[in-house]
């Protein structure tokens, strides 16, 4: 089987992440427990994550000119084998991300999306290789417009489109008629409970519980293997990214690869380099885990 090509158009931040005790109160200050600078961006993540399970990846996406932020997650893409060629460098900072991960491995997320707000639209090269994909990967953390351009071509010349509405916000009818996948968990579900029913595959994530896959009258369920998780920035990410590649691969295992990949990155800190590798993913698929901690 050849290898999945998917295109990912989205976003790349700098996470900057503060781990406390507890979230502070409105007013409070408190004193952090460690800090860490590491690339982020649910573009960048999901395209890491993608690439870690197999799949063949190029992003379309901008980084800022900015003294080593830019070059450092340019960099990151590429370290984890992300094509990078329509990767763009823009005048002004890139996106950050004020991220505070509690010791019960919750999160809080600020996005600042710098160069990110730049990708107003797309080149004849960037359409060509979303046509050439077999999935086009979008985020909600670059200009809806885009993302809407970006299906839109996809759908019209027979790219699956997968989406991951988040940060979430309303929809418009051009671009959930070009979605075939729609990947959002129970916040972003209840959210967006008025088009959820127009796509024709529903993915929701549930956490620690797993995952629906929803077709038509259909819903199938996959269980997450149990972990003990640090840190759960990016897991959404991981989860999608790696449901990309393996639908490509036969949609009957995607689920359950997916969901054993978002539970694997929760046992990891930060967002992107705790995307699980396939081999890490098929070690725990084929333990056929049940109730054990992995
Ligand atoms: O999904 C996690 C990501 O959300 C972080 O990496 C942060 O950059 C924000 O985009």
């Amino acid at each position: 089987m050849s290898t999945p090509r998917i295109v990912v158009v989205g976003s790349i931040n700098m996470d900057l992440t503060t781990s406390v005790s507890r979230f502070p109160a409105p007013g409070e200050t408190l004193l952090g427990t460690a800090f860490a600078t590491a690339a982020g961006g649910k573009g960048s993540n999901q395209a890491i994550a993608a690439a870690k399970a197999g799949g063949d990846v190029s992003f379309v996406g901008a980084v800022g000119d900015d003294d080593g932020f830019g070059t450092q997650l340019r960099e990151t893409l590429q370290d984890a084998g992300v094509d990078t060629a329509l990767l763009r460098s823009v005048d002004g900072p890139s996106g950050v991300a004020a991220i505070t991960v509690s010791a019960d491995a919750e999160n809080n997320i600020i996005v600042v999306p710098g160069a990110n707000s730049s990708v107003t639209s797309l080149s004849e090269v960037d359409l060509d290789a979303i046509a050439h994909a077999d999935v086009l990967l979008c985020q909600l953390e670059i200009p809806l417009d885009t993302v809407t351009t970006a299906a839109r071509h996809a759908r019209a010349n027979g790219t699956t489109v997968i989406l991951n509405p988040s940060p979430v916000q309303d929809l418009p009818g051009a671009l959930i008629e070009s979605v075939d996948i729609l990947i959002v968990n129970q916040t972003e579900s209840e959210q967006l409970a008025a088009v959820t029913g127009r796509v024709r595959y529903l993915v929701t994530t549930l956490g620690a519980g797993g995952a629906d896959l929803r077709s038509g009258e259909e819903t199938i369920h996959a269980d997450s293997p149990a972990v003990t998780p640090v840190d759960t920035t990016g897991a959404g990410d991981a989860f999608t990214g790696a449901f990309a590649v393996e639908w490509v691969q036969g949609q009957d295992r995607a689920l359950q690869f997916a969901a054993t990949a978002g539970s694997l990155a929760t046992t990891v800190r930060g967002a992107s380099v705790s995307s699980p590798t396939r081999a890490a993913i098929e070690k725990v698929l084929n333990r056929q885990l049940d109730s054990d901690t992995v």
